[in-house]
């Protein structure tokens, strides 16, 4: 079983990745046992939660509910959250309560924000279940919920307990879930290590078809540390951090300039990184060969066609972004492939003719 310590100033909490984990979490959480645990889940993974998660936990004699939230990114709402303190307090939970988040992200950012505020705060465990939250938001302790004016505009940075993380689980996921998380797991090789980045993109189709269980989990484990290493050197988004959002200042605009739903978040992400990348080379920071290697990595996954972008409704979304994040635009680019930089340089006519090159 691969370990992964998340070290923070004054607590660190682990990452356990292996196939198979789920069987384990009694054992591997067992100085949790005796409190009460509430799993949150969605729908969509419900049947698999109560077939792994709660049969285990039956077995071993640990007391746990469920609460069941609705599909969907609309399930991350202020009144979701509402009704969750409810049946919380219905359930008699007190400040010994275990959250145990079952699903993707936004099971995961909901109930770490359940965490968070009920009783000022209770532990909770991450266990998610798609290759996105494997490798990104389960990790990190980014919670929050969504406005009606904007995604995660309420939230906290608020850690787990630990995260367990078990690769099976992705075998139900569909393609495209698969492939838009293979663009986040490129962003960590892009941004920390060029060999990974090498590594992934060779062994591209394996990991997508699941035909190599080894390099999914050796894959999944590498992210994990290059998020664990980043967020401890900068848990609160400071500074070092915003490495992480390399291919999303665009990425988070095409998928608004298409109208959500449009594109996967990875999708866009994918395009977002070519776009950053074609930024980096236009201010030198990226060599010709560099960039190439990077965008013919990318479009080896099968991305929608983006047809005609309308640069200047494009252009207005990073500008309201930016404003959003008090008049910074801190840009990731990359100097040299493996390597991420922040810049305040990148203007219109850069992101323009990036649009144009693509
Ligand atoms: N998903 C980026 C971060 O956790 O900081």
């Amino acid at each position: 079983m691969k370990i992964i310590e998340v070290s923070l100033k004054d607590r660190s909490y682990p990452i356990w990745v292996k196939p198979g984990l789920l069987d384990q979490i009694p054992q591997l959480l067992a100085s949790y046992r005796k409190r009460r645990w509430v799993v949150i889940t969605q729908r969509s993974v419900k049947d698999m939660c109560d077939g792994t998660l709660i049969k285990t936990l039956a077995s071993a004699g640990v007391r746990a509910s469920t609460i069941v939230i609705p599909e969907g990114e609309n399930a991350k709402s202020l009144s979701q959250v509402e009704s969750m303190y409810q049946q919380l307090t219905e359930l008699d939970c007190d400040r010994s309560t275990l959250l145990v988040a079952f699903g993707g992200g936004v099971v995961g950012d909901i109930t770490g924000f359940l965490a968070a505020t009920y009783l000022r705060g209770v532990d909770y465990v991450q266990v998610p279940t798609t290759l996105l939250a494997m490798i990104d938001s389960a990790i990190g302790g980014k919670t929050g919920v969504n406005l009606p004016q904007g995604k995660n505009l309420v939230g906290a940075f608020y850690q787990p307990e630990g995260v367990v993380i078990d690769p099976n689980l992705v075998e139900s996921l569909p393609h495209r879930e698969m492939v838009s998380a293979m663009a986040e797991m490129l962003k960590y090789g892009a941004i920390r290590d060029r060999n990974f980045f090498d590594r992934v993109s060779e062994n591209l189709d394996s990991i997508v078809l699941r035909e190599d269980d080894t390099m999914l989990t050796e894959a999944i484990a590498r992210c994990c540390e290059i998020k664990a290493e980043v967020v401890s050197r900068d848990e609160q988004e400071k500074d070092l951090r915003r490495i992480l959002n390399f291919g999303h200042t665009i990425g988070h605009a095409l998928e608004t300039t298409m109208g959500f739903g449009v594109l996967k978040h990875g999708e866009a992400v994918a395009y977002g990184m070519i776009l950053a990348g074609s930024i980096s080379r236009d201010l030198g920071h990226l060599s010709d060969e560099d960039f190439y290697h990077l965008e013919s990595a990318v479009r080896k996954l099968p991305l929608p066609e983006l047809g005609e972008i309308d640069s200047s409704s494009l252009l207005e979304t990073v500008k309201r972004d930016k404003k959003a994040k008090g008049g910074k635009l801190h840009f990731v680019l990359l100097q040299g492939l493996g390597h991420a930089i922040i810049s305040d340089q990148v203007v219109d006519r850069h992101i323009i003719r990036a649009l144009a090159s693509l």
